[in-house]
């Protein structure tokens, strides 16, 4: 291996090496050291509502059935056969009760157990030849799930993923737990693009500073109220636990007044009180702060705004739920979901998942300005010159550490976490921080599984039942 000791320290000191964001040795470590133990998001539950609903998501090369079985257990299966190796299931979401490998016809139930393999007492000698009872397609080494969000991880001594999430679950309620059913999820829309994945991440983490700029054409065309984009300045980011953001400042009001502003009908601001916390409630109500863009390390953001939907001052929020899904060094598949209340009033559904529709997807306004500047960027970063360069990611800091803006008091902003107002790159650097973490510590060794060998009862692990470590 090369040594990156170099690099990380950089990292460290908030100076970063330019081509980390299109280096294959940086890959691969990535690989090796960082999806192999983080918790990654691979589906919602709503997604599997009903018994027998699945649906098939990747972690890098690996893929998943993300399946709700006959009990109405959650189960992630790696998505292998384990005769030869066929992926087992080939579509990308549907309802079954069985899945059966198109090469040979071994077949599954949606728990994972083999039911069928073709002629097993002519090929195998039955039982005593290979033992069916007990054998599963492999299950995720460890699976839980926050408010309906479903993450596995490779590492089976993963912490608990509350553990992993730590304060950020304040924030990430506001995105998942209006009301008390939840979200529910349209999509995902999926597409690639020629970018590192760190690009992205980094940008919903904390990229307050980009807008002005990259969306000028968006503030131009009038779909937000506020006619300048410099009002994000305004606003605070934040970081906790796991995760962190960005928000918007609004104006004086109380929390209804606030809440409104931004297009919440009524109704909707009557679950958000009994469902949120008095400090949730708080940094809206009180401290004046609307939740915006956020990203969960390593590879998960989320977006809230409210555009307008039509021609008149009235504006919409909309919810989406994103993915950055590492292809190689130079290329990742997004995975954009639309997220909205599932108790929302029909018409609120609607014209919300129009606002993000417009905004965001495959189709979205800021998704294009966003893009062009990433691919653009990745591009640049793999040629010789960007080794000698390291890229100031000091926004926030002066030359001696002190905050430019000082860290906001309880008084100030009630959440959970380090906050600050402005213009800053805090969050950035948390992210390449854990980035950094983890690309230092060398990998555990991996369990394996022997076909037809293993000990019986050994069922995939079940997001209602412990998490399996
Ligand atoms: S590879 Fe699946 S049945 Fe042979
Ligand atoms: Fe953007």
């Amino acid at each position: 291996m090369t040594d990156q000791s170099g690099v990380l320290d950089d990292v460290r000191r908030g100076m970063i090496p330019a081509h980390i964001y299109n280096d294959a040795e940086i890959f691969r470590l990535e690989r090796e050291r960082l999806f192999s133990r983080s918790w990654l998001f691979v589906a919602h539950e709503s997604e599997v509502a009903q018994p027998g609903d699945y649906v098939v998501r990747r972690v890098l090369e690996d893929s998943f059935i993300i399946a709700r079985d006959e009990h109405g257990e959650v189960r992630a299966m790696f998505n292998m056969c384990l005769h030869r190796g066929m992926q087992v299931c080939r579509a990308e979401m549907g309802n079954a009760s069985h899945f059966r490998c198109p090469y040979h016809g071994w077949s599954y139930r949606n728990d994972g157990r083999i039911v069928g393999l073709p002629f097993h007492k002519d090929a195998y000698g039955g039982e005593d030849g290979f033992k069916r009872k007990g054998q599963t397609l492999l299950p995720a080494p460890a699976l839980a799930s926050y408010n309906g969000l479903i993450f596995i991880s490779m590492d089976p001594d993963a912490p608990p993923l509350e553990e992993f999430l730590g304060d950020f679950r304040f924030y990430l309620d506001y995105y998942t737990k209006q009301s008390p059913s939840g979200i529910e999820l349209r999509g995902p829309q999926r597409w690639r693009v020629k970018a590192n994945w760190k690009i992205g991440a980094e940008n919903f983490a904390g990229d307050m500073y980009h807008t002005p700029q990259t969306h000028t054409s968006v503030v131009e065309i009038g779909l937000f109220r506020e006619p300048k984009a410099e009002k994000r300045k305004d606003g605070a980011t934040y970081w906790a636990g796991n995760g962190g953001g960005t928000t918007y400042k609004l104006p004086p009001g109380t929390l209804e007044e606030r809440l409104r502003y931004v297009g919440y009908p009524d109704e909707m601001v009557e679950r958000m009180k009994q469902n949120l916390s008095p400090e949730q409630l708080r940094v809206v109500g009180e401290d004046g702060f609307m939740i915006s863009a956020a990203s969960v390390f390593p590879n998960l953001s989320l977006v809230h705004n409210w555009p307008r939907v039509a021609d008149s001052d009235e504006v919409l929020p909309f919810i989406s739920i994103r993915q950055w899904q590492p292809i190689s060094e130079d290329e990742t598949e997004v995975l954009s979901w639309f997220a909205v209340d599932a108790e929302a009033p029909e018409e609120f559904k609607r014209l919300s998942y129009k606002a993000y529709l417009m905004c965001f997807g495959s189709t979205g306004m800021f998704e294009q300005d966003d893009v062009e500047n990433w691919v653009s960027l990745t591009n640049t970063a793999a040629g010789t010159m960007a080794r000698r360069l390291l890229l100031n990611s000091r926004m926030g800091l002066l030359e001696d550490g002190t905050e430019v803006s000082p860290q906001l008091t309880p008084e100030q902003f009630a959440g959970p976490g380090v906050a600050h107002v402005g213009y800053s790159e805090f969050n950035q650097r948390e992210l390449l921080n854990r980035w950094a973490d983890h690309l230092e510590r060398p990998p555990g060794d991996a369990a394996r599984l022997q076909v037809g060998q293993a000990p019986a009862d050994a069922r995939p692990a079940a997001v209602n039942g412990a998490v399996s470590s």
